[in-house]
């Protein structure tokens, strides 16, 4: 791209994937089948966001309160997780895809752990998009676990409280290095953020889709990179900056 040029691919789009239960009680099948099926919505949009030159790809796999579902579903999804890193990974790396996993990690079980650490050292060196798949997150216990560091900085008296800026909180963040998102998609109807990039979405926009998340296609999203493109973002000014510059 010429530099300077304008680009109307966001570089960086998160989506909260949602409704695999619903897809799958319409169905009259388990939920689990929603999610089974939602993992091949995860390969097409992986696909779809590399085809767009989108850089960076986030997926809101599994939240710190979705530890609250049943046992049953919580153990599927985590089961999901670790087959889809297993059957995936090789895949992923042929394609010059880079791993990251934001979330809290502390609290995994040791036969995730070492598979989610694997898939990003496996793909550090990768070029192409960034996927990041947010497993066991909630935006206010990142932005907490944050605030312990800092606040540890300072008892230790390594930082003082004037040196804490926006630009070192975003730093602390499991987000640190990769760009707020430009767009914000969730599937499903429901328009909520769901503890989702509370402090990243600042200037986000958000494209909100009937679509139950099985059903996600290449189409869907480009459709929602066609709603972001005419959308006007002024970032606290008054005239319109363009949607998003490629890196
Ligand atoms: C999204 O689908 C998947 C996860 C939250 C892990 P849901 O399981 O939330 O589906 P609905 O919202 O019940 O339909
Ligand atoms: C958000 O969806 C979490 C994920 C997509 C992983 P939920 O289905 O958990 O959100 P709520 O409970 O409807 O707000
Ligand atoms: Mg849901």
């Amino acid at each position: 791209m010429v530099s300077g040029e304008v680009s109307p691919v966001p570089q960086h789009v998160a989506i909260i994937m949602d409704g695999n239960g619903r897809w799958a009680k319409e169905r009259g099948l388990p939920r689990t089948m929603g999610h089974t099926k939602g993992v091949e919505a995860v390969r097409r949009a992986v696909r779809a966001a590399g085809d767009a030159g989108v850089r960076y790809l986030t997926l809101f796999a599994f939240s710190s309160e979705n530890w609250s579902r049943p046992e049953e579903e919580v153990s599927d999804l985590m089961g999901l997780l670790r087959r889809f890193i297993r059957r995936d990974l090789a895949e992923l790396h042929k394609s010059n895809v880079r791993i990251r996993v934001i979330g809290d990690r502390t609290s995994l079980k040791s036969d995730i752990l070492p598979l989610l650490l694997e898939a990003e050292e496996t793909t550090k060196g990768n070029s192409a998009l960034t996927l990041i798949i947010a497993f066991n997150y909630g935006a206010r216990d990142e932005i907490t676990r944050a605030m312990q560091q800092l606040a540890q900085e300072v008892a230790s008296g390594r930082l003082t409280p004037d040196q804490i800026t926006a630009d070192l909180v975003t730093a602390k963040l499991d987000t640190a290095g990769i760009p707020d998102p430009d767009l914000i998609i969730r599937t499903s109807g429901e328009e909520r953020l769901s503890n989702f990039l509370l402090w990243q979405a600042a200037y986000a926009e958000f494209v909100f889709l009937p679509d139950y998340w099985p059903d996600f296609t290449s189409e869907t999203f480009a459709e929602a990179l066609r709603i972001f493109a005419v959308r006007e973002r002024r970032f606290g000014g008054i005239t319109a900056v363009p949607t998003a510059v490629a890196g």
